[in-house]
């Protein structure tokens, strides 16, 4: 999708929809000679319709303007729906799935600063166009190919470019987690960190099996065992400024995740391509930090692997060694994220790490808790807690801190070795609280950490906010706005 700047007025605009947001108390000004040419049924549809967000409706201009259609949006300025970046991802994702065109244009409605505007319109816009119909033989839904935005503030074009490359960021994220195990293997990914590398002038240090196995990385190498795809662990680093905080950004890279012996229900399994989510987010957040802010110094870590059933699996019962020295004993093998995610941690704390987040679609459990909206948030810092929590808000996507307290920690208590990689019965209690624990027994101490559970949100069921089933990229744009403030 083409997205430009326009200073046309709305009138001689020539698209297949006019996208037009109005504030719900005031009839936009700008908007007069567009609705005189319209014989006034653009007032007529704003006045009358109590519109609710999901029922935009849609005005046909019998060619009284250039433009085809107009899709009005009204924007609750005072109780209600008032996010305008769903607004827009809800409108465009309307235009896309029922195909009303493949040319847009839309005006920012001048309810906040030009520049949030504009963010959140392409944002929003890029959000909701998507669909995940990369293998369909014959196009369903045609793309949108021109987004015209039309606005008289100058000095836009930075924001623009910005937005751009956040969205695109998260289209790359989204691409990769849609795709699927048989084409996204744990070569393909190290293949894009080769290409984010070499664009970015990063960089790259890859661990085969061989090498994570001789440093004592056991955990990592017990899940990557029972795989016939070459397993890696990958470290991108994009050198800048200021040396002495140095933030690590770790992602999950399980290309398939069937549970291993621990084999899961086929029904739980069909998502589990969806298993990387962790990797492509931070590999997304890294190609717009790279370009939106080069001095910035920060590294991403992401594990790449299966998790398969073989008879060079790994077992129940088996007892691991992680990097940093401590014992795992497996209770299920399924429970693998926290595994090749331990060795990660060690080797981030190894490296100096002074701030890190991981992402990863850790546990069922953290959906059960907070469903397919919401991110779970642990961590061992309330101010890194929050600056997460801030950067979230931000940028609109929803993260919620969840409780840590010490209690928990006996819940990954083992008998025979350090720790146990889960209760090793079904429905245990705060299965992502243990699994954070778990985590935390990677991380030094005086390290600012903080785990993001993304399993609900990152991969959907079916559409909501804006979003498309499947694939969300959720996290890139807060990982990218907390790098932006870092
Ligand atoms: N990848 C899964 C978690 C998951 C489940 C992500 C559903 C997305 C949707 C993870 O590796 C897993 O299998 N976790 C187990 C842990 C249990 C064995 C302690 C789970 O949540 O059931
Ligand atoms: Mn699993
Ligand atoms: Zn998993």
């Amino acid at each position: 999708m083409q997205i430009k700047l326009e200073r046309g007025a709305l009138p001689q605009l020539s698209v297949d929809v006019l996208l037009l947001v109005a504030p719900d108390d005031r009839f936009p000004a700008e908007w007069t000679a567009l609705d005189e040419l319209l014989q006034h049924q653009l007032f007529q549809l704003w006045r009358a319709a109590e519109l609710a967000p999901k029922e935009l409706p849609l005005l046909f201009s019998f060619d009284r303007i250039p433009s085809k259609k107009i899709l009005l949006a009204k924007m609750k300025t005072h109780n209600g729906e008032s996010s305008l970046r769903l607004l827009y991802a809800k409108a465009a994702r309307k235009i896309r799935t029922e195909k009303l065109g493949t040319s847009v244009a839309l005006t920012l409605p001048g309810l906040r600063s030009s520049t949030a505007e504009l963010e959140e319109a392409i944002e929003g816009f890029c959000q909701g166009s998507y669909l995940p119909e990369l293998y369909k033989t014959e196009t369903k839904h045609p793309p949108i190919e021109e987004l015209w935005i039309s606005t008289t503030a100058t000095d836009l074009g930075m924001t623009l470019e910005k937005a751009v490359r956040i969205a695109k960021s998260q289209e790359f994220a989204r691409n990769l987690v849609n795709e699927p195990a048989n084409k996204v293997t744990p070569s393909y990914l190290l293949e894009e960190a080769h290409r984010l590398a070499d664009a970015y002038a990063s960089e790259l240090e890859i661990l085969t099996f061989a090498e994570a196995e001789k440093r004592g990385m056991g955990a990592f190498c017990a899940v990557a065992r029972g795989s016939d795809q070459s397993a890696f662990l990958v470290r991108l680093h994009h050198a800048g400024s200021g040396k002495d905080r140095r933030l690590f950004l770790i992602g999950k890279g399980l290309t398939f995740d069937s549970g291993g012996l621990s084999l899961k229900p086929w029904e739980s399994m069909v998502p589990m391509k969806s298993d990387m989510a962790g990797a492509a987010t931070v590999l997304g957040a890294f190609q717009a930090l790279a370009q939106l802010r080069p001095d910035l110094d920060f590294t991403v870590i992401t594990p790449l692997t299966e998790n398969l059933p073989s008879g060079k699996s790994f077992k129940p019962g088996d007892i691991l060694q992680a990097l940093n020295g401590k014992t795992i004993e497996v209770r299920s093998t399924d429970a693998e994220g926290r595994l090749i995610l331990a060795d990660s941690l060690c080797w981030a704390t190894e490296l100096g790490a002074t701030h890190i987040v991981d992402l990863a679609t850790l546990t069922g459990s953290c959906i059960v808790a907070l469903g397919y909206e919401t991110v779970g948030l642990f961590g061992n810092s309330t101010e890194w807690n929050q600056r997460i929590c801030q950067a979230a808000e931000k940028v609109e996507e929803r993260v919620w801190a969840m409780p840590m307290f010490a209690e928990y920690k006996e819940l990954n208590n083992s008998e025979i070795a350090d720790i146990a990689n889960s209760a090793g019965k079904a429905g245990a209690p705060a299965g992502a609280i243990a699994a954070a624990f778990f985590l935390k027994e990677f991380v030094k101490d005086g390290v600012l950490w903080a785990h993001l559970d993304i399993a609900g949100p990152a991969f959907l069921n079916k559409p909501d906010r804006g979003y498309a089933v499947g694939a969300t990229g959720i996290m890139v744009r807060t990982l990218v706005q907390l790098g932006l403030e870092f």
